[in-house]
């Protein structure tokens, strides 16, 4: 009876996770899908817990996994409470390595399980019985992937708040090539050894991992991380798989192939929106700590324009595009910007979002921080919408926009940027670009945009800038 309330908790589970995810699709409803597979988890863990049985012995040392909970639990909410929208990248950098050190974990104490509990002479061990040799595969995986997991997210997550710098040393392609074959080959070596393993050589598997994960994320580029920490993210649903392999649970396996498939999708989708293959952006150092200047320079004086200038130009449009970008994040500017789309709207003037796929540091960040201020969905314009409406548009308003709007994208084959879809804002008859300074974006290249006849540089924070701008439109 205990064991098929189980198996009904863990396919409400599992339903629970696909409709989440399918949910997520939507921000109207991503809350709720959130929610939806948050409760599938909760019934799955707590189902587990007292209904799960081993050869008829139910789980017992609840202490121990009650306080685990607990503290899982308040590091959890705390940590999700006090997080800035900006440095959300970095939290799911640090959970997803969490995940993987949870993998690297299981396949350590079951490897230690289907091993007999005597030794051989030296490093190696007997295999309990005949069956454990079909748990090694798992193991093995779990282990590896586990590890470079977590190992990868913990430099991704230093690296986007600044605690370490971009690393590189002259061959490192090749010995990362190299420890993950020679990785590969041990574990082939331990997992063909049917009757016996060896200690020894399963540690060396696991520091080989960590180093492994360690060395290929130091070298990437900064601006490149949420593509490397999607891409650590599908690994950690991979190594939860394999411990769903192990265990023979079914909703750890659904759930970490959800994650596996929607990290890889989320990965290809990212590197299609730059244009940049997925090796590309392994061996690419786009955005790291080292300023590169496209090849072509930039050269030019700029013009600045006044607050009260500013808000006659937009008050007297036709049409108004603005263009969100991470500064605005960083502001935390989004409702004081839905207040000026407000006020221009009740002059009369057609306001609308350009939203580049990669604007900001994350995946749908723009979406989310406009969604967060009440902006109407219908008013978000995709990349190719909106790119066929600067034509017909009076004023481009860039909100701490930066590399989404350079031209060298298109411009100049020399740029790490070339080749990436950009919104062609210059296409607008005027284009007013508001930042702090002259400096350049995460890809750290100049920006030629700047420097045009029709744009003006509204300097300031976004948030100071945009209040500034309200209260002028109001008093016209
Ligand atoms: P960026 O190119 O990073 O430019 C942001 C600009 O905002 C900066 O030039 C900065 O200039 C300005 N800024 C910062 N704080 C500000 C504030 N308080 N008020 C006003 N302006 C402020 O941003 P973007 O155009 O959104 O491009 C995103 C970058 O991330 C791209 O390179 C993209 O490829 C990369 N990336 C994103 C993703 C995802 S999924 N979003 C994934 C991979 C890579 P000042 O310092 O002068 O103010």
């Amino acid at each position: 009876m205990g064991f098929n309330l189980l198996t009904l908790f863990y396919l409400i589970g599992s339903v629970t996770f696909i409709m989440g995810l399918k949910m997520l699709s939507h921000p109207e409803t991503a809350r709720k899908g959130n929610l939806l597979a948050a409760f599938g988890m909760i019934l799955s863990i707590f189902g587990t817990i007292f209904l799960y049985e081993d050869n008829g012995t139910p789980l017992h040392n609840y202490p121990w996994i009650f306080g685990a909970l607990m503290i899982g639990t308040l590091a959890g909410v705390m940590a999700a409470k006090k997080v800035k929208m900006t440095a959300m990248p970095e939290m799911v950098s640090l959970f997803n390595g969490m995940g993987g050190a949870c993998a690297a974990l299981i396949s350590i104490v079951e490897f230690r399980h289907i091993t007999a509990p005597f030794s051989l002479p030296g490093w190696h061990v007997l295999l309990s019985n005949n069956d454990s040799a079909g748990l090694y595969i798992p193991i093995m995986l779990g282990l590896i992937i586990g590890s470079i997991s977590f190992a990868g997210s913990m430099i991704a997550w230093g690296k986007l708040n600044g605690r370490i710098n971009d690393l590189s040393f002259k061959g490192q392609q090749a010995f990362n090539i190299v420890l993950f074959l020679a990785m590969l080959l041990v574990s082939g070596y331990l997992i063909g050894w049917l009757d016996s393993a060896n200690y020894l050589l399963f540690y060396v598997v696991f520091i080989a991992a960590i180093v492994y994960g360690v060395l290929f994320v130091l070298p990437i580029g900064g601006a490149d991380m949420p593509v490397v920490i999607s891409l650590l993210n599908s690994f950690t649903g991979v190594a939860a798989a394999c411990a769903g392999f192990l265990y023979h649970n079914q909703v750890m396996l659904t759930g970490g192939i959800l994650v596996g498939a929607a990290g890889t999708l989320l990965t290809t989708l990212m590197c299609r929106a730059m244009n940049r293959s997925l090796w590309n952006v392994l061996i690419g150092s786009f955005g790291g700590n080292t300023a590169i200047a496209g090849a072509a320079g930039v050269a030019g004086s700029y013009k600045e324009i006044s607050i009260t200038d500013a808000a006659v130009v937009m008050a007297y449009a036709h049409k108004v595009i603005i263009v969100p970008g991470y500064g605005l994040a960083v502001a935390q500017a989004q409702h004081t910007c839905h207040e000026l789309e407000l006020l221009l709207q009740e002059k009369g003037v057609e306001v609308t979002y350009a939203i580049h796929p990669v604007a900001g540091r994350m995946p749908g960040h723009m979406n989310v921080l406009l969604a967060e201020a009440d902006v109407s969905y219908d008013k978000l314009l995709e990349m190719e919408v909106a790119n066929e409406q600067f034509r017909s548009t009076d004023v481009v308003l860039i909100l701490g926009a930066n590399d989404v709007v350079n031209p060298a994208a298109k411009t100049d084959p020399a740029s790490p940027i070339y080749g990436m879809p950009i919104l062609e804002v210059e296409q607008a008859k005027t284009i007013i670009v508001n930042k702090r300074s002259m400096k350049p974006g995460y890809a750290g290249i100049e920006n030629a945009l700047f420097f045009q006849p029709k744009t003006s540089m509204l300097f300031g924070d976004a948030k100071a800038a945009l209040q500034k701008l309200v209260a002028e439109i109001k008093n016209l």
